[in-house]
């Protein structure tokens, strides 16, 4: 038995987790994590354990969908209590790190009016002198900057809270990740792992190379009693084989929300990959099963948890080539680098490519663009658009940007011309700042302010400029995080009133009126574009 070879079914999910909860971007580095830590982690599980049946309730409401409450039902009061406890118990240095953080942000707040920060040096909570910069902008609004790759060095990083729970997925519902932290259950399989760990690349290999069940289960450290659990992951049935897109021009592939899978004469590459593991559902898909055997490029437009995806970046790892992602500001506890987070995770070759940079291979081209908005007016540079050019084809991927300002695309328009395809996110309502950003601010924001600075996208106005600006003749509306599978990520759901799709329904009309084709994608979807020079 222990020679049988074995796949890892397609339904197996594979969450990674920090102290058990759902690890997405802001639990790598270590600032956004200690603050996400100490402002979400530990005052939802406080609150859970002071009054349970308030979280059973509120997740019943829809209009409460998305907000602190843990989807437990109630019942689970001792295990949150022992995981809060052994947070704290373990993590005493990122508890005093996001206090170090709030510190230092009370000094400049009190003490910076102007003149010269150089006392405050002195001022800076011990935690944090080394690894901090204080500057000013120009107009003497006092901030501070992180030394990021050396912080990533201390005992701040610390990949012991890095691990995997692996269960069998039958269906899309999934507790939302911002809220809910993952519980141990007979059900689940928890790997102790940190995510740059050679063995993730393995385990995941196994969705498509068999190997025996000895090795595998050596290699996850599978327990006597884990060993039906973990063997119940694994079948003797290989995959449907992959074929790749071998025809003349690109083929692309919509696999939900911002995902698009690009090939092209032998290339491929993959925008904001976001996965649904492979089960029976009413809504079609393309899956992990859909992806080739070797990836050239992941393209990521932004440092939201819908479009960098560890659960789907950790299992494709192993065949990308290259990650091309937005570059940061440089170290502000809002905008960690992504190229960081993502080495951290064991990414290799990732590439930064900054605004009106291009990258080009044999006939064709990605060029980074400016992405304006959706991040609540916070000085947030990881972001971009991407205009891709292969023949004399363009396609540009717009995502989440927000048409805050229309003569940035007329400048842009002198600079690249007519465009085939947009893809343009319209998620024009957008959450409000605190719902992403709240744990990193150190000074309570009054609410009417907090409402208006949301991680809105663009809405009619506004996508029907860029549309006209570039004389696009496609237009998509995507990333509206509409597909079932996604509820756990982004906990939004729609109605035919929802201003985003009132709004993008408008936008598709205008575009039809006009004799252009323009769709709201859902699910799946599959186009050619063969005629190329
Ligand atoms: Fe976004
Ligand atoms: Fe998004």
């Amino acid at each position: 038995m222990n020679n049988d070879y074995l796949f890892l079914r397609p339904n197996i999910q594979v969450e990674p987790l920090f102290d058990c909860w759902y690890a997405w971007s802001h639990l790598i580095p270590p600032a956004t994590a200690a603050r996400n830590l100490t402002e979400r982690h530990l005052k939802i599980m406080d609150s859970y354990i002071n009054s349970p049946q308030v979280h059973a309730n509120a997740v019943k409401n829809p209009k409460l969908l998305g907000g602190p409450f843990i989807d437990y039902g109630g019942e689970r009061v001792a295990e949150i209590a022992a995981l809060r406890d052994q947070t704290k118990r373990m993590r005493p240095h990122l508890l005093e790190l996001s206090a170090a953080i709030a510190a230092l942000d009370d000094t400049l707040r009190t003490h910076a009016k102007g003149s010269s920060l150089q006392p405050l040096y002195n001022m800076t909570p011990d935690a944090l002198k080394g690894y901090v910069e204080l500057v000013y902008d120009l107009n003497n609004n006092p901030s501070f900057r992180f030394i990021e790759p050396l912080l990533y060095q201390s005992h701040y990083y610390d990949r012991s809270a890095q691990s995997f729970m692996m269960s069998v997925l039958t269906g899309d519902d999934r507790p939302f990740v911002l809220s809910t932290p993952r519980l141990a259950s007979d059900s689940l399989f928890h790997l102790r792992i940190p995510f740059d760990d050679e063995r993730v690349d393995h385990l995941f290999r196994l969705k498509s190379v068999p190997r025996p069940w000895g090795e595998i289960k050596e290699m996850l450290e599978v327990s006597e009693e884990s060993e039906a659990l973990v063997r119940s992951f694994l079948t003797p049935e290989p995959p449907p084989p992959y074929s790749p897109y071998r025809g003349r021009g690109v083929r692309w592939r919509y696999f939900g929300h911002a995902c698009i899978l690009l090939e092209m004469s032998g290339l491929a590459m993959l925008f904001d990959p976001v996965l649904s593991y492979t089960y029976q559902s009413d809504v079609s898909r393309y899956t992990y099963l859909n992806l080739p055997d070797s990836i050239d490029y992941v393209v990521i437009t932004h440092n939201h948890q819908d479009h960098v995806l560890f659960e789907t970046l950790l299992q494709i790892r192993h065949k990308v080539k290259n990650i091309i992602v937005p570059p940061n500001s440089g170290g502000f506890l809002q905008d960690p680098s992504l190229k960081l987070i993502l080495k951290r995770i064991g990414c290799r070759n990732v590439i930064e490519l900054n605004e009106m940079e291009t990258l080009e291979w044999e006939n064709g081209s990605i060029t980074s663009l400016p992405f304006l908005g959706e991040h609540s007016d916070l000085n947030i540079r990881c972001k971009a658009a991407s205009l891709v050019r292969v023949g004399n084809r363009s396609l540009l991927f717009a995502a989440d940007s927000c048409n805050l300002e229309p003569r940035l695309y007329e400048h842009l328009y002198r600079q690249i011309g007519e465009i085939d395809a947009i893809f343009l996110g319209m998620e024009c309502d957008g959450a409000p700042l605190t719902w992403l950003y709240g744990p990193l601010l150190t000074k309570k924001i009054e609410r009417a302010v907090d409402e208006s600075r949301r991680l809105a996208g663009s809405n009619f106005e506004q996508a029907i400029d860029i549309v006209r600006r570039f004389n696009s003749k496609s237009t998509f509306v995507y990333a509206m995080g509409q597909e079932p599978w996604l509820g756990y990520i982004m906990s939004l759901k729609y109605t035919e009133q929802s201003r985003p799709i009132v709004e993008s329904n408008r936008l598709i009309q205008e575009c039809l009126s006009q004799g252009l084709s323009a769709e709201r994608l859902f699910g799946e979807k599959e186009i050619l574009i063969e005629q190329i020079n």
